[in-house]
């Protein structure tokens, strides 16, 4: 049984593969109408979410299966052992998405499961949105080797899983992220990616968006600590480090790269509403794309595909 907790055990070709299927799923839904027919997937969820909650559960409806959605902090997983209850839960489904606050409490949960568990973004990896991102790329620019990707932000879980799919599949990833969130760093991961050639730190943001293919920005802050009061400080530090890396007109001028976010958007913080609303910008495309590639991840995981 195979789990999606990052993208470290996939090989390159795996994933450019499955890219290659999410694409053709995309393009001929009616070829799938029941690829999922009497799968149910149940979604777990110990913080805030649009795009995750949406996108697995209208992707299974669309592929004839079902979701369940468990929200934490209204379940029994808020009182008992995470080993308990999802030997029950896993009893009743054929699939897990948790999105969960720490890392080695999803690792408990894909232990303990009868069935496989999807990352649905922990403090250490989004794998479900990078693969959408890169699902992006492919689809606007027709391929993902050899292209250039700019991320500026925030050292974080969604940047560890677009290093772990850039450096495997042959894009060149640039870092531009001066302020690290601690949670999410894995040395072995910098290590094999910075090994490979294909990871880059810089801060140089004008100048590398000038042949960029893609630039990418993120939230500051994660959203665990947005709104806590516990947090101000440190949120007022980050906005003042990074707001000159803000993507707007200025930091953009001369580059043709595709604008991207993962969303929730704090629009005048790491990106401007102009950048948002820019031709270059894919970002509601991403958002969407978030569906399409989780469909093929369930179908591989399930071993429909
Ligand atoms: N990008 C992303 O994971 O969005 P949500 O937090 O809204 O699910």
């Amino acid at each position: 049984m195979r789990h999606l907790i990052h993208f470290k055990d996939w090989t390159g070709s795996e994933i450019l593969e499955l890219l290659e299927k999410a694409l053709h799923i995309k393009k001929n839904p009616q070829q799938y109408r029941d690829a999922l027919k009497q799968k149910t997937l149940v979604m777990i969820f110990q913080k805030t979410s649009t795009r995750t909650r949406v996108s697995f559960e209208a992707g299974m409806t669309n592929l004839g299966g079902h979701a369940i959605f468990l929200d934490w902090r209204t379940s029994n997983f808020l009182l008992a052992d995470i080993k308990d209850e999802v030997r029950y839960v896993s009893g009743n489904c054929d699939i897990i998405m948790a999105r969960l606050i720490h890392h080695k409490d999803l690792l408990e949960m894909a232990e303990f499961s009868y069935v496989p568990v999807i990352n649905g973004c922990d403090d250490r990896y989004h794998p479900t949105q990078a693969f959408a991102d890169f699902l992006t790329i492919r689809e606007k620019l027709g391929g993902i080797e050899g292209k250039k990707i700019v991320y500026v932000g925030v050292w974080n879980n969604t940047l560890n899983s677009l290093v772990d799919v850039s450096y495997k599949t042959g894009a060149h990833l640039v870092a531009i992220t001066p302020v690290i969130n601690q949670a999410s760093w894995d040395q072995e991961l910098v290590d094999a990616a910075e090994k490979s050639g294909f990871l880059k730190r810089s801060d140089d943001l004008r100048g590398e968006v000038k042949d960029a293919d893609a630039v990418y920005t993120d939230s500051w802050v994660d959203m665990e600590f947005f709104l806590d009061p516990k947090f101000e400080e440190e949120k007022k530090r980050r906005i003042e480090t990074m707001l000159p890396y803000q993507l707007n007109k200025t930091n953009l001028q001369g580059s043709k790269a595709l604008i991207m976010h993962d969303m929730p958007i704090h629009t005048g913080y790491e990106i401007d509403r102009e950048a948002i609303e820019d031709a270059r910008s894919v970002i509601f495309l991403q958002g969407h794309n978030r569906m399409h590639g989780e469909v093929a991840l369930v179908m591989r995981l399930l071993g429909v595909i």
